[in-house]
């Protein structure tokens, strides 16, 4: 049963796409949308989207090990993009996801700006109900990052995705870049619908007995608590931009409760994604709802979306939003 809007607290509309929750279950930390469906108590419906693992035009095997390696208060991952390739994703796997449940958004990445567009085509042409052009890998040593790092760069390949479809567009930014409000300020002209703010921060880990770099990739993305600080910091940035043009964003980087999220929705954030935190307790997506709604309660709001942004900076008058404004 799909709720209802008006009677949901955390139901929002973001890029046209309906999500039942603000919860976004992230891109590599998911599978193909199945990851978690066998572990008891677990639902696709406890989010309002989940994001598909990174695809390519080609299938890839992804980077020789270690992939992960697990920090104080979170994980490195250079897991290299592994997956089966464009058209198989979208002939195999599209077709045994419940587009019932939740809504589903691609996870696009290439190495040049033509590969972005040929998968952003294929699933144009598929029942995803969203893209996310992912221009902030820094696990590939072409493309990713390469592109996110350059507001130049990120802009040509969201104009060129664009060009192809007319579905929800939303632009990954990376954190490892120097002017993140520039580069989303150019994706926003270039067409994107929407923000996912952050991806992993880069990072490596050296094992002392051996000398060696612990990540066979030498640097990975550090996730995890470990970045909350510095994702809730981009997603501001990128919020005094994009509120402008009516651009949402899904904040992400370290979120494992509720308070988290909250956090990050105060920020500017319309919507939470949940990766890492997902290893440590796949149930956790019930549980951030139930906090929501408390929180929601005990504040007099009637939607979660009337706490997007409401962040008061120094010097500002409270802005405090209730049901009844
Ligand atoms: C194992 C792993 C694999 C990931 N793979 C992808 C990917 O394929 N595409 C992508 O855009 N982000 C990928 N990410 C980044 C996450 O989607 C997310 O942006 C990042 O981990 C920050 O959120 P978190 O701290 O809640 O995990 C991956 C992260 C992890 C931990």
């Amino acid at each position: 049963m799909t709720a209802n809007t008006d009677t949901n607290p955390l139901a929002l509309d973001f890029c046209g796409m309906r999500f039942d929750s603000p919860i976004v279950l992230l891109s590599g930390c998911v599978g193909f949308g199945e990851e978690y469906t066998r572990v008891a108590g677990f639902s696709n419906r406890d989010a309002g989207a989940i994001v598909l693992k990174g695809t390519t035009g080609a299938a890839r095997l992804g980077n020789p090990p270690h992939r992960v390696y697990e920090t104080p208060l979170g994980m490195l991952n250079a897991i290299g993009l592994q997956n089966p390739g464009a058209s198989r994703v979208v002939r195999e796997i599209l077709p045994t996801l419940d587009f019932s449940e939740t809504r589903f958004i691609a996870n696009v990445s290439g190495s040049t700006i033509e590969e972005y567009v040929q998968v952003t085509q294929l699933f144009d042409d598929s029942p995803i109900d969203g893209i996310e052009i992912n221009i902030s890998c820094p696990n590939v040593k072409e493309g990713g990052v390469a592109f996110g790092n350059y507001p130049d760069m990120s802009a040509k390949v969201v104009e060129a995705c664009r060009r192809v479809t007319s579905k929800p567009l939303i632009t990954k930014l990376s954190p490892n870049q120097t002017d993140i409000q520039e580069n989303a300020r150019r994706c926003i002209e270039a067409g994107t619908d929407g923000f996912a703010v952050i991806n992993t921060v880069m990072g490596m880990a050296v094992d002392a007995e051996r000398r060696e770099p612990v990540i066979g990739n030498v640097q990975g993305g550090l996730s995890g608590p470990a970045i909350k600080p510095i994702a809730l910091l981009k997603v501001h940035q990128v919020h005094q931009v994009a509120k402008r043009h009516g651009v949402p964003i899904i904040g992400q980087g370290g979120i494992i409760n509720a308070r988290d999220a909250l956090e990050f929705i105060i920020a500017g954030a319309s919507a939470v994604g949940i990766g890492t935190a997902l290893f440590y307790d796949p149930l956790v997506c019930r549980k951030i709802n139930e906090g929501i709604r408390e929180y929601l309660a005990r504040h007099g709001l009637a939607s979660v979306q009337q706490l997007v942004g409401t962040l008061r900076l120094p010097g500002e008058t409270p802005v405090v939003r209730t049901s009844a404004s």
